[in-house]
């Protein structure tokens, strides 16, 4: 390696390893006389599909092919580890790939993502897992040609795992699933230490990107043609609070710099080309009045707020260090529907957290029946070590939760199809997203409050907005007609 011509500078050091990558891989197709392919599994939330986005694009501008099946060259693990059955299935998987690589030893095999930030969990793969080749964490998936290239010429498992994230790089090639959505990261981390939750331990702390190079992205994007974009972070309320950090200090935010998560949605929405923004996730302690006005007054941004409330009792929610009670949550939802009646909300509820009891979980059945919820999504407390919640006494048995989760799930699907109704026989602005899996004559898209419906059409018809009316509610989904 001539490390005289190695570039330091971002992006272009990548761009370097990218074309020093792009060599070997010729040089190994052309010895084996057939493409090399590669094939990314992608566990967990919108982040990591964001991030295995980027890893696409890295993969196919190095020169793999990709495939749908974990029987290829190169295999890519971005792994989640928010609840304990993520990380069993992620062994679940490797057991198998280690039977392909016995038959294909020149595979490769990459874990990187939340996962790979525990470190017992990069023991067990040093000592029970010698046939991983690479493993990064949440804070570096930008340097994946540079850590490819590390392992083509030494030959040695190549482990780079980082406490933090020391540099962002975004400008790199990206392969997105649609041609007309697309996810904008506005920040990354966590800040908040939910007791039961691993994130802010895996993606570390919160930074938000500057507003001129979120813009500068989704002016690009719109150029070309995305029309739909989703602001990510874990809590896009806090945006703008924290920029940067130095030497492990925070850098104040100067009061008269500092852009509200609000004032960027306004800007996000001043774009040409730029239709529809969504964004995800809301921490309802954060969810400001300016928000809600300028959701209510901006046709552009959908009316859908996911806004999880883990709990409907306060005792619980104290507990959990969500930083707001039942009474605050339910008076968010009245401020929200006051000026968005059709509004959609969504939402997250764990069941078993310690301690919870039955009234607390009667109260959680109480806040669903109030809120009304479009969708709920449902999770079974899971021990996180490491978390406050881990330790914590009064651990709900079993057999108590499954009984619980059971009747919740029994009032949240209640509820949601009740819900869907309201929207039935009304014309809506539907992007249409793909042709329909089940029969080639429907296409299938959403409406801004993210119903999905299905409906006759054609390819062509993907990627644009079409009015259509809503026939025939069927459960979770709606089928529709055409108008105009
Ligand atoms: N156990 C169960 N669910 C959890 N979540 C986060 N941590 C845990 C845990 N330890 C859920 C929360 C969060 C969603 C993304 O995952 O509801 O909002
Ligand atoms: Fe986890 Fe709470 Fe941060 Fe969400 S806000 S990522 S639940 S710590």
């Amino acid at each position: 390696m001539n490390s005289v011509s190695i570039p330091t500078m971002e992006p272009d050091r990548q761009y370097y390893f990218m074309n020093q990558c792009k060599t070997l891989v010729l040089e190994k197709k052309a010895a084996l006389n057939r493409p090399l392919t590669y094939n990314i599994q992608t566990f967990g939330c919108q982040m990591n599909s964001h991030d295995s986005e980027k890893l696409k694009g890295i993969m196919d501008e190095i020169g793999y092919e990709e495939v749908d099946d974990e029987a290829a060259d190169f295999v890519i693990f971005n792994t989640c580890t928010i609840r304990e059955n993520a990380n069993q299935k992620l062994y679940g998987h490797l057991g198998h790939v280690k039977t392909l690589k016995n038959k294909n030893k020149d595979m490769i095999v990459c874990l990187c993502g939340c996962m790979m930030q525990e470190p017992h969990v990069i023991e067990t793969l040093k000592q029970k897992y010698k046939f991983v080749n690479i493993i990064f964490g949440t804070h570096n998936i930008y340097k994946l040609a540079e850590l490819i290239y590390s392992y083509l010429e030494t030959g040695k498992q190549t482990i780079e795992v980082l406490d933090e994230t020391k540099q962002t790089v975004e400008q790199l090639p990206r392969k997105r699933k649609y041609t007309f959505k697309s996810g904008v990261n506005i920040m990354y981390g966590c800040n908040n230490f939910c007791t039961y939750c691993i994130v802010p331990y895996v993606r570390g702390r919160e930074q938000s990107r500057k507003k001129e190079e979120i813009l500068a992205e989704v002016e690009a994007l719109a150029k070309q043609g995305i029309s739909e974009v989703m602001l990510l972070g874990q809590n896009v309320n806090s945006y703008g609070n924290i920029y940067d950090y130095k030497d492990g200090k925070i850098v104040e935010v100067d009061e008269k710099d500092r852009v509200t998560f609000p004032q960027l949605l306004t800007e996000v929405c001043k774009i040409d080309g730029i239709k529809r923004v969504r964004f995800m996730t809301s921490h309802p302690k954060d969810l400001s009045d300016e928000l809600i006005e300028v959701m209510a007054e901006e046709p552009k941004i959908c009316k859908h707020l996911h806004l999880p409330v883990q709990s409907g009792s306060t005792n619980i929610l104290t507990r959990m260090n969500r930083r707001y009670t039942k009474e605050q949550y339910l008076a968010l939802v009245d401020r929200i529907r006051a000026k968005m009646p059709n509004i959609s909300l969504t939402t997250d509820i764990i069941v078993g957290f310690p301690g919870e009891t039955e009234e607390d979980f009667e109260d959680t059945l109480d806040i669903i029946r109030k809120v009304k919820y479009d969708q709920a999504f449902t999770f079974i407390y899971s021990k996180r070590t490491g978390t406050p919640a881990a330790t914590m006494d009064n651990q709900v048995p079993e057999d108590v939760i499954k009984e619980r989760f059971n009747r919740l799930l029994t009032l949240v699907n209640e509820i949601s199809n009740a819900q869907i109704k309201r929207f039935a026989d009304q014309v809506k602005p539907v992007l249409v997203e793909e042709v329909n899996h089940h029969d080639a004559s429907l296409v299938t898209g959403r409406t801004e409050e993210n119903v999905t419906v299905h409906f006759p059409g054609t390819a062509d018809m993907i990627g644009t907005t079409v009015d259509v009316k809503l026939t025939d509610c069927k459960g979770f989904y709606f089928m529709g007609e055409r108008i105009g």
